[in-house]
């Protein structure tokens, strides 16, 4: 198995490109099961999530073409010949659940196998069933898999407990072919979500509200295919932001949304580093070891749970302690013990971990255990003292799009071991 070794101490400074968001790929890729013309999606980053997604749209019987090396995934549903996502799909990537809503409303009949618990918590997808039982549909939960049938959905009134991201996103493709309206309170914000929404309006569906947490929908009849292109990745754009202030490096971030990122950079500076955003850049300048400050996790437009773990691989290294508070997975804490193997003084209770902040790390072998626990474990590498060996790489191809290449391009000493 791949693994990634980096020697620590290098300063980054250079250019990076943003690629396209793996969380926005994946809705858009499966809203085209919705239409039955030839979807263009650009800047579809090369990831292990987004090749599962295009099997399992082979798999209901969609045509599904990708030119890696441009980044543009074709897409045409015209006839779907299968409803069912299989275990052995779902199994590796729970985003899959994001064909449920669709295969639904399209077809009136879905069979998804449950994801199973994961690493980071046991991420149930009640909210998705339950949502879709309110639009109308049967579902029955048995061998392990949802299996949802109707006559037709009808809009209805969806309150969310908390905020889901891919909750949201199901049943926005399950609403738009509904007849009537559907109304979602307690809705996710994240741009994710937002880009969904754009993207189904351009489909021809009647949306309003996206970005806050009521959403309207008036059901339509039958949407089109169209072109589209996939939102910034703003996690890849947070990690890169981490990886320049962390090595003292300065990094124009070019091709993201900054303003996706408010809450990371506003911590960024707040830890010591210079942080200037421009349209659709921003620039990091590191600027030595940071002050200690302590971050809370929330959806959107809080901190994203999905940079907690990189944001605490930098606190490891602060003046001071800080307190890290997990709000979204309250179990996301595996990638301690993996920086403590590497001197973090961390310790955790309950969803909320206590970073007392050492002068330095020191280079060591560690587990990736999830995607941005691995990215917290490259961002640690390169500033530890001597050679850090990250094994389970797989983790990271499934959500960074050449992050090593990208990361050696602007000056880390970094390598894909095979
Ligand atoms: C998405 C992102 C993931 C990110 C997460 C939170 C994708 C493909 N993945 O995951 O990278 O970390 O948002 O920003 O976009 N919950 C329930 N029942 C449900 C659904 C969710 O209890 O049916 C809970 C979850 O356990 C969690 C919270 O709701 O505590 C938010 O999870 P959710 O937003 O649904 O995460 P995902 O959509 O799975």
């Amino acid at each position: 198995m791949d693994r990634i070794k980096v020697e620590g101490g290098a300063r980054l400074q250079g250019r990076v490109s943003i690629s396209g968001a793996k969380n926005g790929a994946l809705p858009s890729m499966a809203a085209a099961l919705l239409a039955q013309g030839r979807f263009r999606l650009a800047r579809v980053p090369s990831l292990m999530d987004v090749i599962t997604m295009q099997k399992l749209l082979k798999r209901l019987g969609a045509t599904c073409e990708y030119r890696t090396g441009e980044g543009v995934m074709e897409v045409e549903a015209r006839q779907l010949t299968s409803v069912e996502a299989p275990y052995d799909l779902v199994r590796t990537m729970r985003a899959s659940i994001l064909v449920l809503g669709p295969l639904v409303a399209r077809c009136g009949e879905a069979v998804v196998s449950l994801p199973g618990g994961c690493a980071i918590g046991s991420r149930p997808v009640d909210f998705h069933i339950e949502g879709l039982r309110r639009l109308g549909a049967a579902i029955e939960l048995s061998d392990g898999y949802i299996r949802a049938r109707t006559q037709g959905l009808k809009g209805a009134r969806v309150v969310f407990p908390i905020p889901s991201v891919t909750g949201t996103e199901n049943l926005l493709m399950a609403a738009v072919l509904a007849q009537g309206e559907t109304v979602f309170e307690n809705a996710a914000c994240e741009p994710e979500v937002t880009d969904l929404a754009r993207l189904l309006r351009a489909m021809g569906a009647r949306i309003e509200g996206e970005g806050t947490t009521t959403i309207r929908v008036q059901g339509v009849s039958s949407l089109k295919a169209v072109d589209w292109e996939v939102v910034p990745d703003r996690i890849e754009t947070g990690t890169f932001a981490l990886a320049a202030a962390m090595t003292g490096g300065e990094l124009v971030i070019e091709r993201c949304r900054p303003e996706h990122v408010t809450a990371l950079l506003d911590k960024v500076r707040a830890a010591g580093a210079t942080v200037e955003e421009h349209e659709g850049s921003v620039r990091v300048l590191g600027n030595g070891r940071p002050r200690a400050v302590d971050v809370t996790t929330d959806p959107y437009p809080g901190f994203p749970t999905d940079l907690q773990a990189q944001f605490m691989a930098w606190m490891a290294v602060a003046e001071g302690s800080s307190i890290v508070a997990e709000r979204v997975f309250q179990q996301r804490f595996i990638h301690v013990s993996e920086l403590r193997r590497m001197g973090a003084d961390i310790s955790v209770s309950g969803s909320q971990a206590v970073v007392r902040g050492v002068p330095a790390l020191q280079g060591a072998e560690v587990m990736a255990t999830d995607l941005r626990a691995s990215a917290s474990l490259v961002l640690a590498g390169l500033i530890a003292k001597g050679a850090t060996v990250v094994h389970r790489v797989y983790h990271l191809d499934r959500g960074y799009e050449r992050m090593v290449d990208k990361l050696r391009a602007v000056g880390a000493r970094i390598d894909r071991l095979k």
